[in-house]
């Protein structure tokens, strides 16, 4: 592998587990790695999206539990919301204890914070909502959702397959992960 990003990593992975909605380590494994795939299929710089894709949801580090729980509508938008808005300030000085650069370190932001809520035209970020959404179809992200939501491989298959990307290389390998899930769930 290229570059490992390992001590942006060892920073990031504590934050992770003050994110109580699912396993968000295994997530933003699966998304780092859907980044990769990506990126083989479509071109894109690694020093601004795979750092994006590790940093994609540490915004949910400082939401509080309770709004991360919240099981009423409303309440989840805002946590939501409060996701992507307490991101910038973390990742800024995260990147900057690993010396990362100004305008890589606000590209970086930019990125992220258009990860939810937006239909952006830049291919960057549409990369990263594509990395985002296809991580759910891979092996370790769908069985790990199964047991936080509390759901049947079924219902999380069901769910996961009305999902819609930007790029022709996420369609591709989401089809394909799509296809294994549901071979696995028929031969239960
Ligand atoms: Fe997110
Ligand atoms: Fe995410």
């Amino acid at each position: 592998m290229e570059e490992s990003y390992q001590e942006i990593w060892k920073l990031v992975e504590p934050l992770l587990f003050k994110a109580k909605r699912k396993d968000f380590l295994i997530h933003t494994k699966m998304v780092e790695k859907a980044m990769r795939e990506i990126i083989a299929g479509e071109g894109g710089d690694t020093t601004f999206l795979i750092p994006a894709a590790i940093l994609h949801d540490v915004g949910w580090s400082e939401v509080s539990e309770k709004l991360q729980l919240a099981k009423d509508e409303e309440r989840k938008n805002k946590a939501l919301q409060e996701h992507i808005q307490k991101a910038p300030k973390i990742i800024r000085e995260l990147l900057t204890k690993v010396n990362y650069d100004k305008d890589k370190i606000e590209r970086i932001v930019d990125i992220v914070v258009a990860h939810k809520f937006t239909e952006p035209k830049e291919k960057e970020k549409q990369i990263l909502i594509d990395a985002d959404t296809l991580s759910d179809t891979y092996k370790e992200s769908f069985y790990s959702d199964v047991k936080s939501y509390g759901s049947t491989p079924r219902e999380i298959w069901e769910f996961r397959s009305k999902n819609t990307f930007y790029t022709k290389t996420a369609k591709e390998i989401f089809e394909r992960e799509l296809n294994d899930r549901q071979k696995e769930i028929n031969n239960k």
